[in-house]
Parts: structure tokens; sequence; C-alpha cells
């Protein structure tokens, strides 16, 4: 089969179409089909080599897909070959097929499309266990989201509008802002650290954001720490601004504030049944049209382009790559 393979660590330029071995399912796996595989920002760490996990050179990269169940292995019931299914894994997703195990898939619903599955799991996901599993974020409550306009900070604009918070959208651009309101936002304000408490808390009167979903980092980080509630939760996720923030701690005592993180990933190892709970709310909160997720298709060959265009920013969808 053709995958899209690492052969050396380095910035997008290094992938490569191969031809590698077809993989087989074992006890408890599915073997799918991939019709398209989601492109995400931490691909891009992975591929050159300053993500947390990274697989045995070579090895093709890629986190999530949609596709057809094409072959089950003994003990996966609840699947069927011919199957439409959308599953998360560490790596391996730019492929033509993929094996995951069962409890990392779920079904795709009626109304989504191969390119809106590929590019759903991860953001939303990430959003789902930042929002009620890290900050346990309550109806009513103020919820402040940086990186609006990426897959993350989309996600978790509009899961928390979802789930009855008001939500203070923070973009880089104007354009961002505008596009954050469109998606639910109540309130949308601009990137700039000097300027970011003092809007904060005019639209708080005074208060603050009681929960903080954080995934910019550098200054951004410092100035919603400034910007963060009595008793408010902060979130870190990323460092999509490409520093990461050393935090003055006499913030968090002074004003009873939990910091925690968030590593999305670990709830599909360590609690896979969880993860399957939370992709079955969120399809269910698609399929009542909560959510937004414009997509656009590369294929193969086009993997450095897409994962250029991911570095470079300000793209206004999500991407996935197709054979
Ligand atoms: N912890 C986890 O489990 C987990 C899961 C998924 C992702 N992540 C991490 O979360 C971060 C975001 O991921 P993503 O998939 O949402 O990436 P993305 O789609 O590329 O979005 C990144 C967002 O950050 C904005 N941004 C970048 N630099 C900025 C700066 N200096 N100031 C203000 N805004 C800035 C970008 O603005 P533009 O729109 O203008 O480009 C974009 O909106 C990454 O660091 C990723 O590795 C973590």
């Amino acid at each position: 089969m053709r995958a899209v393979v690492v052969e050396r660590l380095g910035p997008p330029d290094v992938l490569r179409v191969r031809q590698v071995p077809a993989p087989e399912p074992g006890p408890g796996e599915l073997l799918i089909e991939v019709a398209a595989a989601g492109v995400n920002f931490p691909d891009l760490l992975v591929i050159e080599g300053s993500y947390q996990n990274i697989p045995a050179l070579p090895f093709t990269p890629g986190k999530e897909v949609a596709g057809v169940v094409a072959a089950l292995g003994t003990g996966t019931a609840g699947f069927a070959v011919g199957q439409r299914v959308l599953a998360q894994l560490e790596h391996g997703g730019y492929a033509e097929r993929v094996v995951v195990p069962a409890v990392h898939a779920a079904p795709i619903p009626d109304g989504m499309s191969d390119h809106e599955a590929a590019a759903f799991g991860l953001p939303y996901l990430t959003a789902y266990f930042a929002l009620l599993r890290r900050a346990a974020v309550r109806a009513g409550e103020t919820v402040l989201v940086t990186g609006v306009g990426g897959a993350v900070g989309n996600a978790a604009v509009q899961l928390a509008v979802a789930l009855g918070a008001r939500v203070i959208a923070v973009g880089r651009t104007e354009r961002r802002c505008v596009r954050a309101r469109e998606l639910g936002a109540h309130e949308a304000i601009p990137a700039d650290p000097h300027r970011l408490r003092d809007r904060v808390r005019e639209l708080t009167g005074g208060r603050g954001a009681d929960v903080v979903i954080e995934s910019v980092g550098g200054p951004v980080f410092d100035a919603v720490l400034r910007a963060t509630a009595w008793e408010g939760r902060i979130v870190t996720l990323g460092f999509a601004g490409g520093t990461i923030p050393s935090v003055k701690a006499g913030y968090l005592l002074v004003k009873n504030i939990a910091l925690v993180g968030l590593q999305a990933s670990d709830y599909r190892d360590r609690e896979p049944a969880t993860q399957r709970r939370a992709l079955d709310e969120l399809l269910a909160l698609y399929q009542e049209g909560a959510f937004t997720l414009p997509t656009t298709a590369y294929g193969f060959d086009d993997a450095p382009r897409a994962l250029r265009a991911l570095r470079d920013g300000g793209l206004d969808s999500r991407l996935v790559l197709v054979r």
C-alpha cells in the first residue's frame, strides 16, 4: 500500500510517498481502508522530532483517520466490515490502510462526510477533555479561549457555547475575531498581551475569566494568567506561538487559581472507554448542529505543501490528506 513516510526528522519537505507492507488486524483490532487522514499541528512536531513521543524511523505520521472497516480481528463486537468509522491513533494515519484497536474507533454518524470525520476527533476531544475533565466547566461560567481560528481553538469555542458557557475568544487577527463570533463566541478580542487583561476585565465586570483554554503560550499565556478570575481554572494544552511560558506562581496563590495541563491522547491510551464515551457525546452534538468544521483536502504527494500551510497559519479550514 502507499503511505506518507518520514525517513529522517525535519521540516515538512522530508515527507516521501512510499510503498510499505499493508498491516493485518490482530485480536481486538480493525483494519480500516482510509478515506481521509486528519492533518494536525502536533504532526508537525512529530515530523520535526520535537514532540514528546517520536516513533522509530522510518514511520508514517497521522493521528486520526476516517474510512471503512475492511477486516476485523476477533473480539471486535459492535463493528462490521463495510461500516464507516473514524479512529484516533498515535501515528500511522497518512496511509491507505491502518490497523487500530477497536476501542479507539467510533461509527461515523449519518450526514458527516469522510473529510469532516477525519478532522473531528483530535481537536474536539482535546476541547472536551480540557473543558469538562480538566476545568470542570459549568453552564453560565465565562470561558476564555486563545488560538481561535485554529483547530483546537475553534472546537473549544463551539463546545463551550454548546455547554452553556459565555465565551470570550482571543484571535490573532480581526478576521479571526469575526470568525469566532460566527462560530458562536459572545465576545472576540485581539491577542494583544498588553491589553488583554483589561479587555477581559471590562467584559466580565472586573471579575476575569472562570476558565481559560490556552494553546498559544508565550506572552499570551502571561496575559491570560492575569485575566483569570478568583478560583479560575487555566488549562495549558499547547504552545502554537512557539514559546513555552514560565509561570509566576504568585498569581496562582493570590487568586486561588488552578493551572492544569492536558495531553488529550493520554485518555485514548489510559482510559479508552472514557474517550469512546466522549466521542459519542461529541458526535451527538455534531448531529444536533453544534459544530461547523470546513475542510480542505490534499493528495498524499502534496503532504509537504499541506503541512507547510498548517505551519504558516491563518488557515480557514481543517486539512485532510487523501490518497
Ligand atoms: N495537549 C493536547 O492534547 C493537544 C492536542 C491538539 C493540539 N495541541 C497543541 O495545541 C496547539 C494548537 O493546536 P491546533 O491544532 O489548534 O493548531 P492550529 O490549527 O495551527 O492553530 C493554532 C492557532 O494559534 C494561533 N497562534 C499561533 N501563534 C500565535 C501567536 N503568537 N499569538 C496568537 N495566536 C497565535 C494561530 O493563529 P492563526 O489562525 O492566525 O494562524 C491559530 O489560530 C498546538 O501547540 C498543538 O500542538 C495539543
